[in-house]
């Protein structure tokens, strides 16, 4: 079968950057890419959350005044998710993912439902109980690619898209993620070195990075069934958390996350929303990073992503291939203008505040 390229025929440009795919390619496996409407030019991805100021649990209300906000204004998002993390302290973070198709859209919503002025509002920071979080990117769609490993999966702002290609060829070698994303075509997209500043204050907004590279990387396994599901949570889902627990700081003797330029990393369960439970059997690693060439190298260099690389690969020839595990990722590098980071009572080193 032809493939496609998983840049999206509008967005595509005579290449200045070269191409990483090798000669007379092809994948062993099909990936698929969303594909939105011409004249979606960015969209908001944002993320509002709360997180506990001791190590434990927020308490079972703690966004209450996020989620009614979210009931009211216009527009609202077209899609919000509930996810829930621990940091390496043990303190959770429960946060709404929410997606708009335009900043300005994400602007009126905080305008009209009266987020924004609840937001700035000096009692946030009298509110011992937890920090608050407010973590805004609005790409523009020239630097943001997501790839399915199903084409009938939709999840994260693909729930915007048109619809998805049919297989691509930019994928399944190292470097592919860059030539998947547009602005790769002409930008080589080098980020600003990861350095360590201290934040002062209960209110701290952090400045924007040039080329902040931002991966979401989702895991569906909610039509994974009896062995199949044993096979995923039994060898593929530790290696994952693993991965995660090393870029949301755990110290490995040979090396650091800083190493690999990550500021912070989230391994997020989609939250059913009456229970707080995470019993949606879905997770995404939210994790930043301070170039998409350190990205690159943690997934190609530290064995942590290559655990989970290779045992997708024995996940799927045990599945031989006809496995029901849905993946998926959503990479963006992002200008300074496209990034808003604000932390009210947040301990050192949430988010993008610096440890
Ligand atoms: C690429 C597996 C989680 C970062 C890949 C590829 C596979 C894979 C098979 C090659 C895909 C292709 O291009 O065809 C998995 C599995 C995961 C997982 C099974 C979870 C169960 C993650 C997470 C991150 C991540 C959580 C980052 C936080 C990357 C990146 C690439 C990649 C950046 C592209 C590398 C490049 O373009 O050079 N992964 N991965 N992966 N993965 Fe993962």
């Amino acid at each position: 079968m032809a493939l496609e390229s998983a840049i999206c025929p509008h967005l595509q440009k005579q290449r200045t950057q070269e191409k990483s795919t090798p000669a007379n390619y092809e994948p062993g496996f099909p990936l698929f890419s969303a594909r939105f409407d011409p004249a979606m030019e960015e969209m908001a991805a944002v993320l509002i959350g709360a997180i506990a100021s001791q190590p434990g649990r927020l308490e079972y209300d703690a966004l209450e005044p996020v989620d009614k906000l979210l009931q009211q204004g216009s527009p609202r998002p077209h899609y919000a998710v509930l996810c829930s993390s621990e940091d390496p302290t043990g303190r959770e973070t429960r946060a709404w993912k929410a997606y708009w198709r335009r900043k300005e859209d994400y602007l009126s919503w905080s305008h009209s439902s009266g987020f924004d002025t609840w937001w700035k509002d000096e009692k946030r920071q009298m509110d011992d109980d937890q920090g608050w979080i407010l973590e805004a990117l609005f790409p523009t769609m020239d630097r943001f690619e997501a790839v399915f490993s199903s084409q009938d999966a939709r999840e994260g702002a693909s729930l915007m898209c048109q619809g998805m290609s049919d297989a691509i060829e930019e994928h399944g070698y190292w470097g592919s993620a860059r030539d998947r994303l547009p602005i790769g075509q002409v930008d080589a997209v080098r980020g600003e070195k990861c350095n360590a500043e201290t934040a002062k204050g209960s209110r701290v907004v952090v400045p924007g990075r040039k080329n902040l590279c931002v991966i979401h990387s989702g895991q569906d396994w909610s039509a994974v069934e009896g062995k199949e599901r044993s096979l995923y949570l039994d060898t593929l889902h530790p290696t994952l958390e693993a991965g995660m627990r090393f870029l949301s700081n755990d110290k490995y003797p040979d090396t650091t996350r800083e190493h690999f330029g990550c500021f912070d990393c989230r391994f997020m369960s989609h939250l059913d929303p009456e229970t707080l439970e995470p019993s949606l059997s879905k997770t995404f690693g939210l994790c930043y990073f301070d170039d998409l060439a350190n990205l690159e190298r943690w997934s190609k260099e530290h064995k942590t992503h290559l655990n989970i690389f290779n045992g997708f690969f024995k996940y799927a020839t045990d599945t031989q291939g006809k496995g029901n595990l849905s993946l998926w990722h959503e990479v963006t590098v992002l200008e300074k203008d496209q990034q808003y980071f604000e932390y009210v009572n947040c301990p050192a080193g949430t988010g993008m505040l610096p440890l």
